[in-house]
C-alpha cells in the first residue's frame, strides 16, 4: 500500500482547522478589507515551475527539466493528460482505498522571498484547494500532506523558512484514497486549482475564532474585539439591523490578537423551523429559489477567478435566486463572502460523494446497507467526519451558509450519521441536510427532509404528510439543454403549503471544455468511461450566457404576483424583507399589439401582503386578435413581469361566403389561378407544389405534413417511443416516416385529401382529412381532422412545414415571443408583436436540439405570406431541418441547410425535465386522439 491509499495517513502535519480569515497590520486595512494590502498577507499565486509524470514512481530525485504553469489551475486545462468527464461511474475500477498502479503526478514549485520581519514571526502556508492531494515541501524538506480537494490545508512551515530566498515544493496526485470521497459528477481534474498564500502570525495570536450572533446580538470568542456599522464604531448593539438574502446587512467585528487585526463580516439573523414545517429566517417564512452551483468555467476548469464567481451571483440575483447548494463541496471562501454581501441563502456542502458503488457490479443499485459501501466502513469515519468539521470549522462565521449539507449521493451509512450528531452538537444555529438520509426511511437526525426530482403530485405527498420537517428539493428541474420547463407547476404547490421550502434546480452553468473555440463534453477526450453531454445541463450557458430556461427561471422565481380582474389589479409582494414601493410597477393594455392606456404604480405593499388598485382604462368593445394587461416590476431593471388577458370580444375574420379561385384539374396536379397567382396543388402526395404570387415562387420544396422534432435532451427517454435509434423495436418511429395518400379530389372547388402517416415497419399512427381551399385573393385555408391511432405515444409536435428561398428569413409574427416557448416552457414570454429572422431563432445548444418554438400565434408574416388562425397555432422558423438538428452532435459542426423552414403546428409537445427529472407531464403532451386544426395562408406585400 502506498501512502497516499493509507487511511491513517490522509493527512500529516495539517493545522487543525479554523475559521477563514486574514489578518492585517493596521485596523484601517482591517477595515477596508482588501487582503492584498495586508504586511501579513502573501499571494503566491502565478507562474510556477512545474513537471509531469505519468506515473508518480517516474519522479526523479532531482527534476532537472520544468515547464512553467499558472497557479490556480488544473494540468488538463494545460496541456498535460486530458479533460475527463464521468458522472456516477469512477473513472477506475471500485477498489477502495486503492487506486490505479499509474497515478499522475505534478511536481510544482516556486520561490519565495522573506525579510526578516517575516522571518521573525510564524509562517503559514494555506492551499484553498488541491485535486487529489498535496505532499509539500520547504526548502526541500517534507513539511506535510493533505487531502479534501475543495477543504482548506493550512500548515505551520516557520521552521523550514529563512530570510531571503524559499523554495517551495508540492507534489501533487491524480488519485488518492480521498478520490474514493469525490465521484462528483463533473470534468475529473487535478493541480492546485484555489490560491495558495502565506501568512505571517503573532505566535500568541488567536487561531480559530469564532462569532455568534444567538439572540440577535454578537459574541466573539476573543476578548479584544470592536464592532463597526460601516466606518461607524459602535458601542452597543441595541435593535441591530438583521441580514437576509434580500437586505444583507452586515457589520464588521475587528478582532485584535497581538499585532494583528482579523476583520469578519456579521450578518445578525437567525434560522429555524416553524411547527408547520417553515423555513424561519428572522421569524418569517421563507421559500428557497434555489440552484445548484459547481465551480466551472469553459477554459479555466475548476478554478473560478474572483471576477467569474461574483458575475455568477449577479447574473443569479438577476434572475430572483435567492439561495445556492454549493454542489457538491464547499466553494472558495471569497464565494462565501460574495454571498454575505450580495445576499443569498446557501446550502453549504460537504466535500464527499461515493456515487460510484451503485455501479460497482453490473447493473445500477443502491444497496447502501451492503458492507462494500465505505459509508458502512468504520475504518472510513475518520475520512466522512474530518471532512464535515473542516467545512463547518472554515465557514461557520458566515451568515449565508443557513444549512450544512452532508454531502451527495453517498448512500446512508453509519459514518453519515457521525457526521450528522457532530455538526448537530458543533452547530445548533443552522440546519442539517443530508438527501441520502431519506434512501433508508429516514431514521437519521436530520432537520430537513430532502429528495431530488421528485414528481410534482408526490412532494404534494410530502406537503400532506405529518413529518413536519420542512420539505426541500435539494435538485429539481434538470436544465438540460432546451429547459427546464416544469419550473412553474412545481412553484403551484410549493407556494400552496408551508412546508415545501422550495428547491435548487439542476444546475448552474454547463459544465463544457472549450477547445479551439468548440464545446466539448464527455467522449470528446477519449475518455474510458464517459456520460456524453450530460454535464452540459445548466440552465445558463457555459459562457453564463442566458437561454429561454434562465429567463422562465427568473419569471417563476420572481416576487410579485398580480390578478385583474375588470380594473381592479391586485398585486401580491412575494419577498420575504422588501416592501414592494422600492420598485415601480408599469402596466400597459395592448389591443392587437397596439398599446392603448399606461399607467405607473408605486405599490407600498410589505412583504407578503396584498393590495388591491383600480386601474384607469377603457377597453374597446372588440378587436381583431386579443387584448392584454402587461405589467412590469423595474428598478434598474425589469424584476417581474406578467401578461393578463382582457376580455374583450375578438371579431371573427373567416366569412363562408368566399369567392373560390378558379381550379383546373390536370393528371397529377391542380392548378389553381387568380388575378396575381398561380398555385400548383400535387393530388398524388396531398400538398403545394408551387406557390408563384407575381411572378415569384414563394416554395422552395413541397409542403408536408409532419411530427418529428431534433429531441431535445429532456426528450432522451420518449425519444425512443417517439423514433428510431439504436433499437428497432421501441419506436413508431416517427423520425422515419412514410406520407400515404389515399385520395386527393377535387369537389365544389376545395381539395379534399385523405391519407395517413406512419413510422417505417408500423402500422399508421395518424388517419387525417385536410380540405384546402382557396379564394378569388388567393387566400389558401387549411383544414385539418386527424385522428391519433389507440395505444400511440404522444406526439413531439403535429404541423405543416412549408420550406421558403432563403431570402425570407426574416419574419413578424403576433404571438408569445420575444423567446422561444413551449407549452410548460411560456412564463417569460408575452403574446405581443415582434420581429425576428431563423438566425435569430437559432439557440446554440451544445448537442443540436429542437429549439425556437413559439405558442399563441395568431399571425405569422413571412416571405410575402400570412400565416394565420381564428384559434392560435404554434410556429417555428429556421434555417436547420429536424433531421440536421437530430444527426449533429456538437453546435459547432451544424450546418445551415439552403432554405427556411416554416413550421405551422398545431401544437408542440411541452418540454419538462425529464433528461434526469420526471416524465412530462400529461397536460403539455399532444396525447389528443382527435385533432381539429384550422389556419389560413394569404398573401401580403
Ligand atoms: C443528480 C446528482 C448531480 C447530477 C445530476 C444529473 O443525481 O446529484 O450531481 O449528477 O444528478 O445531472
Ligand atoms: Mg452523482
Amino acid at each position: 500500500m502506498r501512502s497516499y491509499e493509507n487511511l491513517n495517513l490522509i493527512q500529516e502535519n495539517r493545522e487543525p482547522q479554523r475559521s477563514y480569515y486574514i489578518p492585517y497590520d493596521t485596523l484601517e486595512k482591517a477595515l477596508e478589507g482588501n487582503k492584498e494590502k495586508s504586511e501579513y498577507y502573501k499571494l503566491l499565486n502565478g507562474q510556477w515551475d512545474f513537471a509531469y509524470f505519468k506515473r508518480d514512481i517516474d519522479v526523479p530525485e532531482v527534476i532537472t527539466k520544468w515547464n512553467k504553469i499558472p497557479v490556480p489551475s488544473n494540468w488538463q486545462m494545460h496541456g498535460y493528460d486530458a479533460p475527463y468527464y464521468t458522472n456516477v461511474n469512477y473513472p477506475y475500477p471500485v477498489d477502495a482505498p486503492y487506486v490505479p498502479d499509474d497515478n499522475p503526478c505534478g511536481v510544482y514549485a516556486m520561490d519565495f522571498i522573506l525579510d526578516k520581519k517575516w522571518v521573525d514571526r510564524d509562517t503559514y502556508i494555506i492551499f484553498e484547494g488541491v485535486n487529489s492531494c498535496l505532499y509539500l515541501y520547504v526548502n526541500d524538506e517534507f513539511v506535510g500532506s493533505s487531502q479534501g480537494s475543495h477543504l482548506q490545508s493550512e500548515f505551520n512551515i516557520s521552521k523550514y523558512i529563512k530570510e531571503g530566498n524559499n523554495k517551495l515544493t508540492v507534489r501533487v496526485l491524480k488519485w488518492c484514497v480521498g478520490s474514493y470521497l469525490e465521484d462528483q459528477d463533473c470534468f475529473r481534474m487535478s493541480g492546485i486549482f484555489r490560491d495558495v498564500y502565506l501568512l505571517s502570525r503573532d505566535s500568541e495570536s488567536a487561531r480559530d475564532i469564532e462569532i455568534s450572533v444567538d439572540n440577535r446580538s454578537i459574541t466573539v470568542s476573543e476578548k479584544d474585539y470592536v464592532i463597526y456599522d460601516g466606518k461607524n464604531k459602535i458601542e452597543k448593539l441595541n435593535n441591530p439591523i438583521l441580514w437576509n438574502a434580500e437586505k444583507p446587512h452586515l457589520y464588521t467585528v475587528v478582532v485584535k490578537s497581538g499585532s494583528e487585526y482579523i476583520p469578519f463580516k456579521v450578518g445578525i439573523r437567525d434560522i429555524g423551523r416553524s411547527d408547520i414545517g417553515e423555513l424561519l429566517i428572522n421569524g418569517v417564512s421563507v421559500k428557497l429559489k434555489g440552484v445548484n452551483r459547481h465551480d466551472t468555467h469553459p477554459t479555466l476548469g475548476h478554478y473560478t477567478p474572483y471576477d467569474d464567481m461574483k458575475a455568477d451571483l449577479l447574473k443569479m440575483k438577476e434572475l430572483n435566486i435567492n439561495c445556492i447548494r454549493t454542489s457538491h463541496y464547499p466553494p472558495s471562501p471569497e464565494f462565501l463572502n460574495l454571498c454575505n454581501e450580495i445576499g443569498f441563502y446557501l446550502v453549504d456542502e460537504t466535500d464527499i460523494e461515493i456515487h460510484g458503488f451503485v455501479s460497482r457490479n453490473t447493473g445500477y443499485e443502491y444497496d447502501i446497507e451492503n458492507p462494500d459501501w465505505i459509508c458502512n466502513q468504520k475504518q472510513w469515519e475518520n475520512a466522512f467526519v474530518e471532512r464535515v468539521q473542516r467545512m463547518v470549522e472554515r465557514d461557520k462565521n458566515n451568515p449565508c451558509v443557513i444549512i450544512w449539507s452532508m454531502g451527495n449521493e453517498s448512500g446512508y451509512g453509519s459514518n453519515h450519521d457521525a457526521m450528522i450528531s457532530w455538526t448537530k452538537n458543533r452547530d445548533k444555529s443552522r440546519l442539517v441536510h443530508f438527501e441520502g438520509a431519506s434512501l433508508v426511511e429516514d431514521k437519521s437526525d436530520v432537520d430537513v427532509v430532502s429528495r431530488m426530482y421528485t414528481r410534482v403530485a408526490e412532494i404534494e405527498v410530502f406537503a400532506k404528510n405529518d413529518d413536519m420537517r420542512p420539505f426541500f428539493l435539494c435538485e429539481y428541474s434538470h436544465a438540460m439543454g432546451n429547459g427546464p420547463g416544469d419550473v412553474w407547476d412545481y412553484w403551484q404547490k410549493i407556494y400552496q403549503y408551508p412546508k415545501l421550502i422550495g428547491g435548487c434546480i439542476w444546475e448552474w452553468a454547463d459544465h463544457t471544455v472549450k477547445v479551439e473555440g468548440t464545446y466539448k463534453y464527455g467522449g470528446d477526450f477519449g475518455e474510458a468511461t464517459h456520460d456524453g453531454n450530460f454535464c452540459c445541463d445548466g440552465m445558463v450557458f457555459a459562457d453564463r450566457s442566458f437561454k429561454a430556461g434562465s429567463l422562465e427561471v427568473k419569471a417563476i422565481y420572481q416576487y410579485m404576483r398580480t390578478k385583474i380582474a375588470g380594473n381592479q389589479l391586485t398585486v401580491t409582494n412575494l419577498y420575504d424583507f422588501t416592501n414592494l414601493k422600492e420598485y415601480k410597477l408599469l402596466w400597459k393594455v395592448v389591443c392587437d399589439g397596439k398599446v392603448i392606456k399606461t399607467g405607473e404604480l408605486i405599490c407600498d405593499i410589505d412583504p407578503h401582503e396584498t393590495k388591491e388598485y383600480t386601474l384607469d382604462f377603457n377597453l374597446p368593445n372588440s378587436c381583431k386578435l386579443g387584448c392584454y394587461l402587461d405589467v412590469s416590476l423595474t428598478s434598474e431593471y425589469e424584476v417581474a413581469m406578467e401578461q393578463h388577458p382582457l376580455a374583450v370580444e375578438i371579431q371573427r375574420k373567416i366569412s363562408d361566403l368566399v369567392i373560390p379561385a378558379k381550379f383546373i384539374e390536370e393528371k397529377e396536379t391542380i392548378k389553381i389561378t387568380g388575378e396575381n397567382f398561380t398555385y400548383i396543388f400535387n393530388k398524388h402526395y396531398g400538398n403545394f407544389e408551387s406557390i408563384i404570387i407575381d411572378g415569384e415562387e414563394k416554395l422552395a420544396a413541397m409542403t408536408k405534413l409532419t411530427v418529428w422534432r431534433a429531441p431535445t435532451d429532456n426528450d432522451r427517454n420518449i425519444k425512443y417511443k417517439w423514433g428510431l435509434f439504436e433499437d428497432n423495436r421501441s419506436g413508431e418511429n416517427f423520425n422515419r416516416i412514410f406520407s400515404k395518400v389515399y385520395s386527393s379530389e377535387l369537389k365544389d372547388s376545395k381539395i379534399l385529401v385523405s391519407g395517413n402517416l406512419s413510422g417505417i415497419s408500423r402500422s399508421p399512427f395518424l388517419i387525417y382529412n385536410t380540405i384546402f381551399s382557396v379564394s378569388k385573393e388567393g387566400e389558401i385555408r387549411v383544414e385539418f381532422k386527424g385522428k391519433v391511432k389507440e395505444n400511440c405515444v404522444y406526439l413531439p409536435r403535429l404541423g405543416y412545414e412549408f420550406e421558403l428561398p432563403r431570402t425570407n428569413e426574416k419574419f413578424k409574427y403576433y404571438g408569445m415571443g420575444p423567446q422561444e416557448n413551449y407549452m410548460d416552457m411560456c412564463h417569460h414570454t408575452k403574446v405581443g408583436i415582434y420581429d425576428s429572422s431563423a438566425k435569430e431563432e437559432y439557440v446554440p445548444y451544445i448537442v443540436p436540439q429542437e429549439h425556437g418554438n413559439h405558442t399563441k400565434t395568431k399571425q405569422l408574416h413571412i416571405g410575402g405570406l400570412k400565416f394565420w388562425a381564428e384559434n392560435e397555432f404554434q410556429f417555428n422558423v429556421s434555417n436547420y431541418t429536424s433531421e440536421i438538428l437530430t444527426k449533429t452532435m456538437h453546435e459547432s459542426e451544424l450546418i445551415e441547410g439552403d432554405n427556411t423552414i416554416v413550421r405551422i403546428d398545431y401544437k408542440n409537445s411541452g418540454i419538462g425535465s425529464n433528461s434526469c427529472g420526471p416524465e412530462l407531464l400529461e397536460e403539455y403532451r399532444l396525447k389528443e386522439k382527435n385533432i381539429n386544426f384550422e389556419f389560413s395562408i394569404s398573401q401580403f406585400k
